[in-house]
């Protein structure tokens, strides 16, 4: 697909078939995240992967009596209802380091290895969703994904899957709205 089709046509999907996306189609979509601009080549994003076999042990872990009112349990539920059926999750993060100007540039290029991901998913026909539900940025879940609350900052979860909806796109504002012309 071409990449300004596929720019135009990616939507957050956020119900999905339960079929698999596999860890070589997984690989192929943060090899290409990988891709984005980073100031000093910091290359600052991490990820960490769950197919659906890791789906399934996320939520008994985030059902676990250990877990019980250390989460919010609406969120928890909502969390838990929608990704039975996603193919694949990709948990997102940006390593903490230097200072002010570094910690926001590297955040600034970790979103866009986010977006070359989504954009990836949706040129292979896989639907996507950048979920900050704060489940996945709890630094319980951030450890059982193997990752440090303390040395990398949360940018999001990218439920992957094949999707059972394509909504319609919300509306944008005009162009006149958002460029100008100095
Ligand atoms: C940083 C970021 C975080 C988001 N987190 C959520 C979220 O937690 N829940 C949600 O419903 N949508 C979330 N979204 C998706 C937006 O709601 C969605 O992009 C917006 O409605 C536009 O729809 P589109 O992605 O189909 O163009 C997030 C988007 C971004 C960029």
């Amino acid at each position: 697909m071409d990449a300004c089709i596929a720019i135009r046509t990616r939507r957050t999907i956020k119900s999905f078939t339960g079929a698999e996306v596999s860890r070589s189609q997984v690989e192929e979509l943060v090899s290409l995240a990988c891709c984005a601009p980073n100031h000093r080549l910091t290359q600052p994003w991490r990820f960490a992967a769950i197919d659906r076999p890791g789906i399934a042990r996320l939520i008994a872990f985030v059902q676990s009596d250990a877990l019980v009112g250390v989460m919010d349990a609406r969120k928890v539920s909502t969390m838990v209802e929608r990704v039975a059926g996603c193919g694949a999750i990709v948990q997102v993060s940006s390593v903490i380091a230097g200072g002010d100007e570094q910690q926001r540039e590297d955040r600034d290029a970790t979103c866009a290895a986010v977006q070359n991901l989504l954009i990836a998913a949706q040129a292979s026909g896989l639907g996507s969703f950048w979920s900050t539900n704060p489940v996945f940025a709890h630094p319980a879940v951030v450890r059982w994904f193997g990752g440090d609350p303390a040395a990398e900052c949360h940018i999001g979860a990218i439920w992957l899957g094949v999707p059972t909806q394509q909504p319609a796109a919300p509306p944008r504002r005009p162009l006149n709205e958002v460029l100008r012309w100095a």
